[in-house]
């Protein structure tokens, strides 16, 4: 029929050709071939008749296949699973988490798939005792002391893997690139390799790459723009791992997922709006001002905190490592031209409590509310939460899903919302610029 495809598969080396061979060309075995029928959903990139081209009518529209891996907070950010015949790429800090994060999800997942787990940081033996004091011990994983990327691949075919983990990049190597692992060419060549095989057999590869503080060495920016999806593993306080994506090809890049690192490893943390809040007795000290943001499918209140003090150096800067410092030099301009407050021989601190890194525009309001009250010595009302964005004119913007975030806060204790208009705003707290705002927080 339209779209079913034979293929023929060496069942001594899983070699495939698209007709009947006697003998293997990939192993020599003989009569080893077997035909396979396969829908054709999975069949990208088949040849017509050796011509080189493929009739468009013919090619079934291919949709995503999605293993869903049962590591919630993982899936969460992948937008609902694996997708096959894609690269995942897993980045972040040594010692963040990462090796813990992804023998974590191929233990989830063995038994329902057939995962490989290609250690290259650590000896099998190694990965077998974490695995063990993960309490996944006896998941039906396949470890492989593999990191030469021909000899992984023909692996991968042999055992016929759904899934496999390469921990990490950096140890991948291929003799085509020369001898040392870890460089540029070497982490490309071996991404762009496994990614043929991922496209070609429907399968997933999920490649570990380390990051250092100090920008990247032949690190996983160079090959983000050949993988499908970029997820980072972050630090925030008591242990928590955020889990973001940077970019992801079958997804938003909206979710975030966290978790946090026991001694029993991850462990997913699914109700998170109040995991950074500050509980506080007695009042609120100036700088500090609420905030509830949406991150993905979920709303969290975040407290955001801010101090001025006169410049050191004369020329005023910004320290910020949770909102982007562009960010805040933005909002602390607006608030100057807008406001009338002056900024302009202070410098701004700000930090969010947590160390949750916060991206959404819906902080820019509460940041300059926050601003404001850390220049003036003005304490904002305790149960009161802002929301909004800031344009350069000084007009508050609405913001997605305001009733979720207005919903969160009272939850969570908060009456007062002010925000600009929207589904679900109290009108008597609704501002529709700066000026507005600081009639109505202070
Ligand atoms: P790891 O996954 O090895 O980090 P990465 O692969 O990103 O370098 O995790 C490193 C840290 O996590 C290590 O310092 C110990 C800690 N850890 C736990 O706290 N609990 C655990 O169950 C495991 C396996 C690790
Ligand atoms: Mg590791």
């Amino acid at each position: 029929g339209k779209g079913v495809k034979s293929r023929f598969v060496c069942t001594e080396c899983g070699y495939e050709v698209s007709k009947w061979v006697g003998k293997c060309p990939g192993c020599g075995a003989w009569n080893s071939m077997v035909e396979q029928v396969r829908g054709g959903e999975r069949e990208r990139g088949e040849r017509r008749g050796g011509s080189g081209v493929v009739w468009l009518p013919e090619v079934v529209a291919q949709g995503e296949e999605r293993i869903v891996t049962g590591v919630g907070e993982f899936d969460r950010v992948l937008g609902g699973g694996l997708v096959r015949g894609s690269v995942v790429l897993v980045g972040g800090e040594p010692g963040i988490g990462k090796s813990t994060l992804v023998l974590q999800v191929a233990a989830r997942l063995a038994g329902g798939v057939k995962v490989v787990y290609a250690a290259g940081e650590e000896s099998v033996g190694q990965v077998a005792a974490r695995a063990a004091r993960l309490g996944c011990g006896k998941a039906e994983v396949e470890l492989a002391a593999e990191t030469q990327v021909e000899s992984l691949e023909a692996l991968l075919r042999q055992r016929r893997a759904d899934v496999v983990v390469v921990d990490s990049l950096q140890m991948l190597y291929s003799p085509q690139m020369g001898s040392a692992p870890g460089t540029v060419n070497q982490l490309k060549f071996c991404a762009y390799e496994l990614a043929q095989w991922a496209r070609e057999q429907g399968g997933v590869v999920l490649l570990v790459a380390h990051v250092t503080k100090e920008g990247v060495i032949a690190g996983p920016k160079q090959v983000e723009h050949m993988v499908d999806t970029v997820l980072y593993v972050e630090a925030a306080e008591h242990n928590l791992r955020i889990l973001r994506g940077v970019k992801n090809r079958f997804g938003s890049v909206d979710e975030i997922g966290v978790f946090e690192m026991t001694g029993k490893g991850l462990v997913e943390v699914a109700e998170v709006s109040r995991l950074f809040l500050v509980q506080r007795e007695g009042g609120v000290p100036p700088g500090v001002v609420v905030a509830p943001v949406v991150e993905g499918s979920r709303a969290f209140l975040v407290e955001i905190q801010a101090l001025t003090v006169p410049a050191k150096s004369g020329v005023s800067r910004v320290y910020a490592g949770s909102i982007e410092p562009a960010r805040v030099s933005r909002v602390a301009a607006v608030l100057e031209k807008h406001v009338g407050v002056q900024f302009g021989s202070q410098d701004l601190y700000v930090n969010v409590a947590g160390g949750l890194r916060v991206q959404e525009v819906g902080v820019e309001l509460p940041l300059a509310m926050a601003l404001y009250s850390a220049r003036t010595g003005l304490a904002v009302p305790a149960g009161l939460v802002v929301v909004g964005e800031l344009s350069l004119a000084g007009e508050v913007r609405a913001v997605r899903d305001l009733r979720r975030r207005v919903r969160t806060a009272r939850e969570l204790g908060f009456e007062r919302v002010v925000s600009p208009p929207g589904d679900g705003a109290d009108p008597l707290l609704v501002v529709r610029n700066v000026k507005e705002a600081v009639r109505a927080v202070f």
